[in-house]
């Protein structure tokens, strides 16, 4: 595989971009980003409050003028909202920065790792789960985009970073 510039890492929420982003920036001694806080220090305010006074779609269009600067980076891992490679263009900006790669993790991992989450407004419901399972339908066709997938369910992050590092040969 070619070395890449970024690795841009997708998926739900709860799939391990973070934990395993941080890992892999670590290993490779490359700089850890995520879409979530760059938009939130650029805005001023946490993702919560982005969706509760301008709505979901304002913070969409924040993520995609952001997928478009991704080509600038370099040497950096970056992880990106459950929500970001949902738009076409995202991908394809994104794929302008860096190797993408699908985090993957069943709906009953996911609310393991995150149903209680205070702070991701579209699990704010009364049945978290069910909510999850009818965003990863949604979004299926969205993820099913991305060629290369890792299962993380029952794995630990660093065997995923390992995983990464091995096949990009960086
Ligand atoms: C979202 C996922 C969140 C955050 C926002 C919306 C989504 O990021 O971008 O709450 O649409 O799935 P994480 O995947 O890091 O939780």
């Amino acid at each position: 595989m070619a070395t890449a510039r970024n690795i841009i890492l997708a998926g739900f929420m709860g799939s391990g971009k973070t934990t395993v982003g941080k890992i892999l920036a670590q290993r490779l001694g490359w700089k850890f980003l995520d879409t979530d806080r760059l938009i939130e220090e650029r805005s001023g305010a946490p993702v919560a409050e982005i969706f509760k006074q301008y709505g979901e779609a304002a913070f969409r269009d924040m993520e995609t003028s952001l997928a478009r600067e991704l080509a600038l980076f370099e040497n950096c891992v970056i992880a990106t909202g459950g929500g970001f490679m949902v738009r076409p263009e995202n991908r394809d900006s994104a794929a302008k920065g860096g190797e993408i790669i699908l985090l993957v993790a069943s709906p009953m991992e996911i609310w393991h790792r995150v149903g209680q989450s205070r702070h991701r407004p579209l699990l704010q419901v009364e049945d978290p789960l069910a909510r999850i399972q009818e965003l990863l339908r949604a979004r299926q066709p969205a993820y099913d985009a991305i060629a290369w997938q890792i299962q993380t369910d029952g794995r630990p992050a660093t065997a995923i970073a390992e995983e990464i590092v091995e096949k990009l040969k960086v």
